[in-house]
């Protein structure tokens, strides 16, 4: 059977906790589209760890890795996060398969993303220029490169071919002689890191999964990025290349939508977005910086500021539709007592105001044990989201969780 964890905001909900937390209730961790524009941040023993490819289950000796289908791959990202694990002692390469039908990124496809936003003027979407969209668009365009065709005879020819195909493109965008030069040394590092990666597993991961399911194996579809950024039901154009909804885990692992069992959504207390785009809940103010510094929200892939704002439970609701979701948890309600109240808006768009609590709730375990105040706001979402949060992160650490 197959679980799936998604965001139901605009990413960076902390999934990648709630992922570690639950791994060891599942034999394979899977992540099923998007590609190093996700962050995933994990804090384990008090070391931080941010994975961009990899999946979550990374830390977990017994965890299998699947980087799926739906994916889009950059070598020198992945071969970056294998050292950094490795600098730790963790050797994930032989709990790591990846999809041969993932579509490898090429430094062309990054800077074409740098120049195809650079000509977009007001209506730039502050991508995470890790080259996510024209490798989605080569994809669909049926000129992109799946990782299976590594260990293809005229590899090689078909790197030149797509790289030319994009040159040509960056001259008409005006190509600058440093950025030219940039690709020129790119073009090494990248080769070198496509070396590396020879030896690794790169399999029909989507036999695999099915083959493990079939023997009774627990499966993670670990989400990236957030619902409200789902390239057809976010804030189209404001949105990235995939769907980020749970819909998508069957295509970006070649799994049957029966074997699906819960759908575990992931919200924050409050709200954050990086890059442009619609915001209702937006705080451009004072309240708002503060929610930043003490949420520590600054992305995990770009470091860019995130925009911060309050719960929007008509966005929430929505999401937790589209999603399908079966269990509710929330993410850094510690951060909100930095205030003394703070607010929610309800499904019909109005602002409800709550009191905050000056308790430490680091260590609480159970939800009923909660202060008062949060208890009152949970209430609020359960009536808002018309399901029951069933699980509270109390802190960044691992076991900083209280559970219904
Ligand atoms: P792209 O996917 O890098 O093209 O970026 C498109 C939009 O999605 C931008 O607003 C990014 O900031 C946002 N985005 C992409 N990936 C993430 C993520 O993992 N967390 C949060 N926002 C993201």
């Amino acid at each position: 059977m197959v679980d799936v964890l998604i965001g139901l905001q605009w990413g960076d909900e902390g999934k990648g906790k709630i992922v570690d937390l639950l791994a060891p209730r599942y034999d394979i961790i899977a992540r099923f589209q998007g590609g190093p524009n996700a962050g995933h941040t994990l804090i384990v023993n008090g070391k931080k760890y941010v994975l961009h490819t990899i999946p979550s289950g990374a830390i977990h000796p017994n965890t299998l890795n699947i980087v799926g289908t739906g994916t889009v791959i950059d070598p020198m990202t992945l071969c970056a996060e294998m050292d950094m694990l490795m600098a730790d002692g963790i050797d994930v390469s032989q709990r790591l398969e990846l999809s041969d039908k993932a579509m490898l990124i090429l430094p062309t496809h990054k800077m074409l993303d740098k120049y195809f936003e650079e000509s977009k003027g007001h209506l730039k979407i502050g991508s995470t220029l890790r080259g996510i969209g024209p490798a989605y668009q080569d994809k669909y365009a049926r000129i992109g490169i799946p990782l299976g065709h590594i260990h293809h005879k005229d590899f090689d020819a078909q790197v030149k071919e797509l790289s030319l195909f994009h040159l040509s493109l960056l001259k008409i965008y005006g190509l600058r002689p440093e950025d030219f030069d940039l690709l020129d040394h790119a073009k090494t590092t990248w080769l070198d890191a496509i070396e590396r990666i020879r030896s690794l597993s790169i399999t029909a991961i989507e036999d695999t999964i099915n083959q493990a399911i079939k023997d009774g194996a627990k499966v993670l579809a670990e989400g990236a990025q957030g619902s409200l950024l789902d390239i057809t039901f976010g804030s189209y154009p404001f949105v990235t290349s995939s769907n980020t909804i749970s819909a998508n885990a069957c295509i970006g692992l070649g799994i049957a939508p029966q074997k699906i069992r819960q759908v575990i959504g992931v919200f924050k207390a409050y709200m954050t977005r990086v890059g442009s785009g619609p915001f209702p809940t937006e705080l451009s103010n004072e309240t708002g910086e503060l929610l930043r510094t003490h949420g520590h929200e600054f992305g995990a892939t770009t470091g860019r500021k995130r925009r911060c704002g309050w719960l929007d439970t008509a966005l929430l609701h929505k999401a937790i539709i589209l999603n399908g979701v079966t269990d509710l948890m929330m993410t850094k309600s510690d951060v909100l007592n930095c205030l003394p109240t703070f607010t929610a808006h309800d499904k019909n768009g109005s602002a409800h105001e709550f009191a905050s609590w000056p308790d430490d709730i680091a260590e609480i375990t159970q939800i009923d044990h909660l202060p008062k105040n949060l208890l009152k706001y949970l209430d609020f979402i359960d009536h808002q989201s018309g399901i029951q949060v069933s699980g509270v992160s109390t802190g960044p650490q691992r076991h900083q969780m209280a559970y219904r």
